[in-house]
């Protein structure tokens, strides 16, 4: 944005404007339906904005933001603070879809009470709507408590890259029959603790249709098949700005980095050859301004100028 160039509040595409505002009873509904929910990261106003214009059902502030806008090599040292300011960004941008922020590593390990303090300070500082946790049983607990806080809350199972140390590496996980029915019995126990939605990544498919079918709340797969009730996906691989080989799951729509590359090289190479910015693109005195500059004395216009070298060349 310009500074020089407001952009209008209001300004909303008319899909938006007649479009309902998501809620988790929408989504609810969907799964009944049997319509797919859309779901895509952001991180910030500007991609938040054409994320939710587009008419994405849930926008996650993901802490892969630690990753592919941060450029850590994992999720894990992005902190509070952090996620807040990118949610804040995100939460000015939406008017249509659902706000979910994720708690980062760290946030929700140490006690159950620093869990629910930190994603009420999502709720009440940076407007989310709901706060993603990673991690199966361990977590019905703090999501209990979230719940009775008046804190919906989306569950993430299955390859949970907060748990990369204990993974292993970034591996799909219930592959083995123990591993499956652990996933399931983990998705059905935190329903029963009030989840909302449950995130399904890196899993095979078929244990991620099993899991939706046994679930009354939505699943959102990531890497787990085209059975789950929604997919999500983050916002730089659907574009090709993640800067690495994109895993199996991933489907790139469009390629922004091409696109970047081709504006960033063309302003290169206008500034060098002095083409921009051409006479339509510059600000002009007035025609009065200009004929008195021409027929009077302009020595109190230059001298500033006069001055300011003056000033460098005492500098150097
Ligand atoms: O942080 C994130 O982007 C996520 C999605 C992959 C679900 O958790």
């Amino acid at each position: 944005m310009s500074i020089t160039n407001f952009r209008s509040a209001d300004a909303q595409s008319g899909a938006q404007a007649i479009t309902p505002k998501v809620t988790f009873q929408t989504l609810q509904e969907k799964k009944q339906a049997g319509r797919p929910i859309t779901a895509l990261t952001a991180y910030d106003y500007s991609t938040a904005r054409l994320v939710d214009e587009a008419g994405v059902d849930m926008l996650l502030v993901g802490d892969s933001l630690a990753m592919v806008v941060m450029g850590y090599d994992s999720t894990l040292p992005v902190t509070m603070d952090e996620m807040l300011h990118h949610t804040r960004a995100v939460r000015r941008a939406v008017k249509h879809g659902i706000v979910v922020a994720d708690m980062p590593y760290g946030s929700y390990h140490v006690s159950v009470a620093e869990g629910v303090a930190n994603a009420a300070r999502f709720i009440k500082e940076a407007g989310a709507e709901a706060v993603k946790v990673e991690g199966g049983a361990v977590r019905c607990e703090l999501v209990e408590r979230l719940t009775d806080a008046e804190i919906p809350v989306v569950c993430h199972l299955g390859l949970t890259p907060q748990a990369v140390h204990r993974m292993g590496g970034y591996k799909v996980q219930g592959k083995t029959l123990a591993a499956a029915e652990e996933l399931a019995r983990d998705a059905r126990m935190l329903e029963a603790a009030g989840a909302v939605a449950i995130v399904l990544e890196g899993m095979p498919r078929e244990v991620a249709a099993i899991i939706t079918s046994q679930l009354h709340i939505p699943t959102i797969g990531i890497g787990a098949g085209p059975d789950c009730d929604g997919q999500i996906l983050v916002f730089h691989d659907l574009v090709n700005l993640s800067f690495s080989r994109p895993a199996k799951f991933v489907r790139q729509y469009g390629d922004a980095a091409a696109l970047f590359r081709t504006a960033i090289e063309g302003y290169i190479h206008d500034v060098e050859e002095r083409s921009f910015p051409d006479e339509s693109e510059s600000y002009h005195l007035s025609k009065e301004v200009t004929d008195v500059l021409k027929t009077q004395d302009t020595e109190a216009l230059k001298a500033p100028v006069a001055a300011s070298k003056t000033h460098l060349i005492r500098k150097a």
